[in-house]
């Protein structure tokens, strides 16, 4: 099984853990820029196309007031139909008129005079106003009559023009079919652009930092994984400078880690069997008491001490490079007796001049691992031995007092001593496991492994005092706590 698996942090192969190119960045960023560029050209048609329409019929009715100013000059009345024809033919129209002085006179008319469907007020139409109406013409025109009326140039006189909508309609469509075609063109050139810069600009930059990121998280300690940055000054340059600097950090940090497991590893091994070796070098040496020689006899007992110390100094070290504890195997305790327990293994002579009070009443129960309190209680009262067997002076009073009392759900087991209280050294560096240790011989592992089996009861150990006379140590521990439909069903334990 690879690291990636059993971490589970990085699940999947490198194509499962890979953006499938329809869900990439550079193909939504395609697709967003066609759509926006083809919205702003949606947004150019309509004036466009409105604008046209009222340019066309402008031109007409410029024309057909160029032909009027000529008629009104002579006598209308006289032309011929043909020629009245021929005149409304040349500019495609129905009918010409002029409004003089609030007159209006018809100068030329077709055999049929039309139907007007809509009428157009050519000075009071704006590109905005006229977009319905150019739309309208647009899908639906092709076979209505305008009637398109007002001034042209400078003339005082409006003139007015009948006209069948079917060329308009025809041009439209084929301005309309050109705006199109330049749009989509215009469209596409832009996206492809904007695609092309940023693409280069961005997602290839974005990509490489993914890639480097699977290639570091598969092989963290391979240093093609970690990214070389561009000289860019911009936000991705910042990016890619800072996964780089990250993935350096990481690298070193997770060397320097492997070191310390290796000799982690390696000074387990050697403890292990230093341990034996010490174990069978304390069974000679007991046979040494047995040599009357008043110089072995004076020597052998602080042999004894000393590798008695090397053999627990070197099983505390192993029991805490074991992985973890075991979860806490929880039973209704009989704390005094436990407490007597801790006293009997403690085995103070009476000479040492220490007195060990268990002032805990002896119905006190507490809800707990019974092997690992009594580690807990050992280490603490050890402690309290240890610094209290130090002080010489017979006139001091050296006693240790254990004694509980209940908080609702929470036992709290109190240790008291009158000892000498924590020196600095071990104030500074309390419960840091191989750093707390002020003593010498001391490993510095008591405090922290009591801390680390009192939190696995969802506990907490505490210093509550310490000064010169007084050193108190509260181990608090909650009961299990108790499973209310359980409890309904008077399922629990009699207590
Ligand atoms: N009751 C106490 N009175 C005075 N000093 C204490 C007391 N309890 C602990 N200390 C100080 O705290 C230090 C750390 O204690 P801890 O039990 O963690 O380590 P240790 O006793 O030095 O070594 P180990 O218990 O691993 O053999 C001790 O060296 C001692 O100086
Ligand atoms: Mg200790």
């Amino acid at each position: 099984m690879t690291e990636a698996a059993d971490t589970g942090a990085y699940a999947g192969t490198q194509a499962e853990r890979s953006v499938p190119r329809s869900r990439s960045l550079s193909a939504k960023l395609l697709l967003l820029t066609v759509a926006f560029v083809l919205f702003a050209e949606v947004l150019f048609f309509l004036p466009s196309i409105a604008s046209f329409r009222m340019r066309w019929l402008e031109e007409r009715l410029a024309t057909a007031a160029a032909v009027a100013t000529i008629l009104v000059q002579g006598d209308p009345t006289t032309l011929s139909r043909s020629a009245q024809n021929d005149v409304l033919a040349a500019i495609g129209a129905k009918a010409i008129a002029v409004r003089d002085g609030g007159v209006s006179r018809l100068l030329v008319v077709a055999d049929m005079p039309p139907e007007v469907d809509e009428h157009i007020e050519i000075s009071k139409a704006s590109v905005l106003s006229s977009m319905p109406a150019a739309i309208d013409t647009l899908l639906f025109g092709g076979n209505r009559m305008l009637r398109v009326y007002g001034p042209v140039g400078e003339s005082a006189k409006e003139f007015e023009l009948v006209i069948p909508d079917y060329r308009l309609h025809r041009a439209m469509l084929v301005n309309a079919r050109y705006i199109v075609f330049v749009s989509l063109l215009i469209s596409l050139c832009t996206a492809a652009l904007v695609y092309a810069a940023i693409d280069r600009i961005m997602i290839k930059p974005i990509r490489a930092m993914t890639r480097s990121m699977l290639t570091f998280s598969d092989a963290p300690d391979s240093p093609a994984g970690v990214i070389v940055p561009e000289a860019r000054s911009d936000e991705i340059g910042l990016a890619e400078r800072e996964l780089a600097a990250m993935q350096t950090h990481l690298q070193r940090m997770l060397s320097e880690q492997k070191h310390l497991a290796d000799l982690g590893l390696a000074v387990s091994k050697i403890n292990h069997d230093m341990r034996n070796i010490l174990a069978s070098a304390q069974l000679m040496s007991d046979r040494l008491r047995m040599v009357k020689d008043p110089a072995v006899q004076a020597f052998a007992p602080k042999l004894l001490r000393t590798l008695d110390r090397a053999v627990a100094y070197s099983e505390n070290v192993l029991s805490y490079g074991r992985a973890q504890e075991l979860p806490p195997a929880r039973r209704r305790l009989r704390l005094a007796q436990l407490v007597d327990d801790v006293h009997g293994l403690l085995g103070l002579e009476p000479e040492s001049g220490i007195e060990f009070n268990n002032a805990v009443s002896s119905d006190f129960e507490i809800d707990a691992d019974p092997d690992q309190l009594f580690r807990v209680l050992t280490n603490l009262c050890r402690n309290a031995v240890q610094a209290m067997a130090g002080v010489a002076d017979s006139s001091i009073v050296n006693r240790l007092t254990v004694y509980a009392e209940r908080e609702g759900s929470v036992s709290r087991i109190l240790v008291a001593d009158t000892g000498p209280g924590l020196p600095q050294k071990a104030r500074e560096n309390l419960f840091a496991a191989f750093r707390g240790s002020a003593r010498s011989g001391g490993t510095g592992l008591g405090l922290a492994i009591a801390q680390e089996l009192v939190r696995a009861h969802g506990g907490t150990l505490e210093l509550i005092e310490s000064s010169g006379g007084r050193t108190v140590f509260a181990v608090a521990i909650p009961d299990q706590p108790v499973r209310l439909d359980e409890a309904r069903h008077g399922m629990r334990r009699p207590a």
